[in-house]
């Protein structure tokens, strides 16, 4: 089974894009894959700056983030949406990981990495708008994202107070999105 990544665009406490993911992680849990994690809050990165880059090299929790999307079979992302597009936050991430810089590390992580995207937002639309920039990003720089859209809009009243969805569509294309994350990347992998 595959080894999941699983990174959250938000920093807040009581996210709705964290409580997202974390039903995802465990349907991923439920279907038998590992999921590790990886916290902005506490390995932050640098906005990204090409004179860093070229003097100093990555910075340490970039190599961290490098490394923790290279082992991953596949990667699951909740990314919120700020004024119509991509928090700085996730942006940022997904673009130190993309750098291929001879001098430190050759690799773009993202290429063939098979990612879903899911993206929730207090407002009608989900996070939807912030979602596609995110999936473009990513499929840019080679990643397989999965196509099922699964966003959750007016997510102020969308769980429970054990954060289960109370939503059950939203649940089952969450549930599938999930699923097929799982068979597309164990089948490119061989697994
Ligand atoms: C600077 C800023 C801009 C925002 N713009 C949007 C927006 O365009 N669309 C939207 O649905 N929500 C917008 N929001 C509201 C966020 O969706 C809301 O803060 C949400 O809780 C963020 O996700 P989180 O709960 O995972 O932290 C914005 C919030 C901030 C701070």
């Amino acid at each position: 089974m595959p080894i999941v990544l699983a990174i959250s665009g938000s920093l807040r406490t009581g996210s709705y894009n964290t409580s997202l993911l974390s039903v995802a992680i465990a349907m991923l849990v439920e279907k038998g894959a590992t999921v590790n994690g990886f916290d902005f809050k506490t390995m932050p990165l640098p906005i990204y700056d090409a004179d860093m880059e070229k003097n100093e090299g990555f910075p340490d929790n970039v190599l961290k983030l490098k490394a923790e999307v290279k082992r991953a079979d596949a990667v699951v992302i909740a990314g919120p949406e700020y004024n119509a597009g991509p928090t700085p936050l996730l942006k940022n991430a997904i673009d130190w990981v993309s750098r291929k810089n001879q001098q430190w590390s050759g690799e773009n992580e993202w290429d063939k990495k098979v990612v879903a995207v899911i993206s929730a937002s207090p407002g009608a639309f989900g996070g939807v708008r912030a979602q596609y920039v995110y999936r473009n990003s990513l499929s840019h720089n080679g990643a397989f994202v999965v196509p099922d859209l699964v966003t959750l809009p007016l997510a102020t009243d969308a769980f429970d107070v054990q954060g289960n969805l109370l939503n059950e569509r939203t649940k089952k294309s969450l549930d599938r999105n999930m699923a097929n994350l799982l068979e597309v990347s164990s089948r490119l992998r061989g697994l």
